[in-house]
């Protein structure tokens, strides 16, 4: 039997390069997905992976016709995946009183919600049949309550956190097993201009180490690092009007533009 496959997307930057390089150095080639195909590309030459480890794949994971184009080509190609990590994703603040907002709300939700179920999508039927295999979704902290100002982008992560759930349970049985992470704040491109303190604040490498081994479990939901998970589980019973108190005055995640 060949190495095992690990299928990423967002595997140009930040939380999926990293953890890309941590299931290469796990012994799993790689089928890296983004749409800017030469920074995947320089990324591995530079770690001097050889190249029959590695494939990449540029697609666009708002548009499902792309990054199923790009799951299909990668079955023919490099053959069925025992990981599959939707992670690309991005997270920008929306004002609902600007038009133009809309319209961001509406990518965030491609990218994020509808990218992340057309990632999964061709992997399902190969991997049931297989009877085995991890379909990762990344969800985040802000999934678990409403921010003021990063309604899209929170709503999005809220929305994985039950599109994953339901996933779970209807993939129950059939050896494939549904992992939901939900970092908390890593240093990367996605963070790096917030305005507000990042408490536990990760690198990508130490967040990616942490995910592979609660992918390897098949645990079924984990906050990364466990003090966030803490954070998450207060935050989610602090009654609505102390939760509107702690974040009143707060800076707000950046818009676009
Ligand atoms: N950093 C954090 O603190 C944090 C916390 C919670 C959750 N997360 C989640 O973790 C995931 C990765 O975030 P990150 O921090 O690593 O951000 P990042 O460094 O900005 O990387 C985002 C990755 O997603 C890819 N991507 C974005 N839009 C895409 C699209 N339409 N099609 C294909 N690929 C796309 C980007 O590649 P291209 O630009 O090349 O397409 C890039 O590789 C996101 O889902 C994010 O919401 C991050």
């Amino acid at each position: 039997m060949g190495a095992p496959l690990a299928f990423i997307t967002g595997a140009s930057s930040g939380i999926g390069q990293a953890l890309a390089w941590r299931y290469h150095q796990a012994g799993y080639r790689l089928a890296l997905v983004a749409r800017r195909r030469e920074e995947m590309e320089r990324g591995a030459r530079e770690r001097g992976i050889p190249q029959a480890d590695w494939r990449a794949y540029g697609a666009d994971v708002g548009d499902v016709e792309s990054i199923v184009a790009a799951a299909r080509e990668c079955l023919a190609q490099q053959g069925v995946p025992e990981v599959v990590v939707a992670n690309a994703g991005f997270s920008i603040g929306v004002d609902t009183a600007e038009r133009a907002d809309l319209d961001v709300i509406a990518r965030i939700y491609a990218v994020n919600n509808v990218g992340m179920a057309a990632t999964f999508h061709a992997f399902i039927e190969p991997m049931c049949q297989r009877g085995s295999g991890r379909l990762v979704g990344i969800a985040s902290v802000g999934g678990i309550r409403g921010m003021p100002g990063h309604g899209g982008y929170c709503a999005s992560k809220a929305a994985v956190i039950s599109y994953c759930e339901s996933l779970r349970g209807e993939l129950r049985g059939t050896g494939v097993r549904v992992v939901t992470i939900a970092p908390g704040y890593v240093d990367t491109p996605l963070t790096r201009h917030n305005r507000y303190p990042m408490p536990f604040l990760m690198t990508p490498e130490d967040f990616a180490d942490r995910a592979f081994h609660a992918i390897a479990a098949g645990s079924s939901y984990r906050v990364i690092p466990w003090q966030m998970g803490l954070v998450a589980k207060l935050l989610r019973v602090l009654p609505d009007a102390w939760f509107d108190r702690l974040l009143a005055g707060r800076p707000r995640k950046h818009r676009g533009g």
